[in-house]
């Protein structure tokens, strides 16, 4: 009899074990859900880490009567650097040099005088992207533009749509810059790691 009932004991013991066990690890998932829980990559679609290269030109149109470029905070007064200016911009970014090639998309934010001692800027912009199917997605540039170096790198923080989880940095060349006008049309190419 204890031969037959023996083993049945220790696989039900087992069994309610093994349910504890799960009940507990509900539990324990149930409360992670509430703040925080890891995910796989792949649930949300991010499967392969890809490195795209983009090159466009930047028009920056500070004179005439449609300017891209508006000063919102002067300078302090008496700075050869004009340190403390800042301009918003919503500058076209189009594929070639010119004004009138093909939109693919806008830098929007503003750049900032940061410098006493030099011309340095402080870039903080989105390029707004409107091409094929980047149109909607965004890569957020934040550095440092020391625009009388003939190239000028900055790091790429971020993106939205195609460009999450953006990794990167630009270079800038100015193209022509109109120096009665202040005008600029600079060139940037971008690298970026994204899925
Ligand atoms: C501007 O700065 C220079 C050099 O620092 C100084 O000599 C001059 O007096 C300043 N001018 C004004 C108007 O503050
Ligand atoms: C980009 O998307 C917007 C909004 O969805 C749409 O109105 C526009 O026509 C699109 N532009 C291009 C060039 O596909």
């Amino acid at each position: 009899m204890a031969r037959i009932i023996l083993p049945f004991i220790l696989a039900s013991q087992f069994f309610i074990f093994f349910i504890v066990c799960s009940f507990s690890t509900i539990l324990a998932t149930g409360e992670d859900l509430g703040f925080v829980r890891s995910l796989d990559r792949k649930l949300l679609g991010f499967k392969k880490e890809k490195l795209s290269h983009f090159r466009f030109y930047w028009h920056d149109i500070l004179g005439g009567r449609n300017p891209t470029a508006v000063p919102v905070v002067p300078p302090s007064s008496n700075t050869s650097t004009a340190f403390g200016l800042v301009n918003m911009i919503d500058d076209p970014l189009t594929l070639g040099p010119k004004l009138s090639s093909k939109l693919v998309g806008r830098a929007q934010g503003f750049y900032a005088s940061a410098s006493q001692q030099e011309v340095g800027l402080l870039m903080v912009m989105n390029f707004a992207f409107m091409e094929g199917k980047y149109n909607g997605s965004t890569i957020t540039v934040l550095g440092r533009n020391s625009v009388l170096n003939a190239v000028r790198e900055m790091p790429v923080v971020g993106g939205s749509g195609l460009f999450r989880f953006a990794r990167g940095y630009v270079q800038a060349r100015t193209h022509i810059f109109d120096i009665k006008t202040g005008d600029a049309t600079v060139e940037y190419n971008v690298y970026v790691l994204h899925y």
